[in-house]
């Protein structure tokens, strides 16, 4: 079956999944993110996007995702829309796929999709003519710009993503970033991945074939490069699984008492948003080894080089 990213001449026609992508192609892109923050240090973006029309569609609440898609159009030379679903036609029964030709037939070039529902995204790329669509994050399946923008943060700060062991706790299960890690660190050779979380709280191991999946965290943590924290996604639980949060923090919390057990110079993310003091203690979310606003600085440039790959041609 061909894959509904990549387009008949083998190009990126749209990013709904880092999984598939490869090697080369996630090394192409993160070298292009860090080409074009280096002109940006410069100040000398170039206007890539003159000309082309970017449309933020977010079902769901964002602050991070949607304000660095717009930051990254624009200062690429796009205009960028901010779909306004609440008051849009869609609250009068107009199926997401008429809403998406409405708007291509003005012209849009891309469209930035977030929703509830897995497999929205790729649903309306099946139903662009023209336009591409860029997975912003659905349900739990995938987020595929944040997972360029840590696997660049990673690689900034390790040299290297091969070899490295990468432990990510918290709430596994519902985590759309967790499943975008594990397809980019995988594809770029990480050694070990380590999944670790409340077991209610966990994938079934077998949808994660060669990580390791469990439930001690002090165990998990030990001698990581990487520590990736997640938050509890309510939204997403169909019922809450009854922790008490002092007992999450206590079992599951980052502080720096655990944090010692990784390796010394092992840096601390988090996609955000963060709880403090339920997942993450602040003196370790604000600490020395913390990379999580270089993670949001990032996300300009990961989002920058999709769109580039996507709409340059
Ligand atoms: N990491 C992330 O997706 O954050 P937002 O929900 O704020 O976009």
């Amino acid at each position: 079956m061909s894959d509904p990213q990549i387009d008949a001449h083998g190009r990126l026609r749209h990013l709904l999944t880092l999984d598939g992508l490869g090697r080369p192609r996630l090394t192409a892109l993160l070298d292009r993110a860090a080409a074009l923050r280096e002109a940006a240090r410069a100040g000398h973006l170039p206007a890539l996007l003159a000309g082309r029309t970017v449309v933020n569609l977010f079902f769901e609440p964002s602050t991070r995702t949607r304000t660095s898609f717009e930051l990254a159009a624009r200062r690429l030379g796009a205009l960028v829309v901010n779909f306004d679903i609440a008051s849009s036609s869609t609250s009068k029964g107009e199926t997401l796929e008429d809403t998406l030709a409405t708007l291509e037939a003005m012209d849009s070039d891309a469209f930035v999709v977030r929703h509830k529902e897995n497999g929205t995204p790729a649903r309306l790329a099946a139903h662009a003519r023209r336009a591409a669509v860029l997975n912003a994050g659905d349900g739990n399946r995938a987020h595929p710009t944040q997972g360029l923008l840590d696997l660049l943060t990673i690689r900034d700060h390790k040299g290297r993503i091969d070899g490295l062991t990468v432990t990510i706790c918290g709430d596994v299960k519902h985590s759309r970033v967790a499943r975008s890690d594990v397809h980019g660190l995988a594809a770029l050779g990480a050694g070990d991945i380590r999944l670790c979380g409340p077991s209610a709280l966990l994938p079934a191991a077998t949808e994660f074939p060669g990580c390791a999946v469990g439930d001690d965290f002090d165990a998990a943590i030990a001698g990581a490069d990487v520590v990736i924290m997640l938050r509890m996604q309510k939204e997403r639980m169909e019922t809450l699984p009854g922790l008490d949060e002092a007992d999450y923090f206590a079992r599951y919390g980052l502080d720096r008492a655990r944090l010692a057990r990784a390796r010394p110079e092992a840096i601390v993310m988090h996609p955000g948003p963060m709880n403090r003091g339920i997942e993450i203690a602040p003196e370790v979310a604000d600490g020395a080894q913390s990379v999580i606003l270089a993670q949001v600085a990032n996300g300009i440039f990961a989002r920058m080089a999709v769109l580039a790959e996507l709409l340059q041609h």
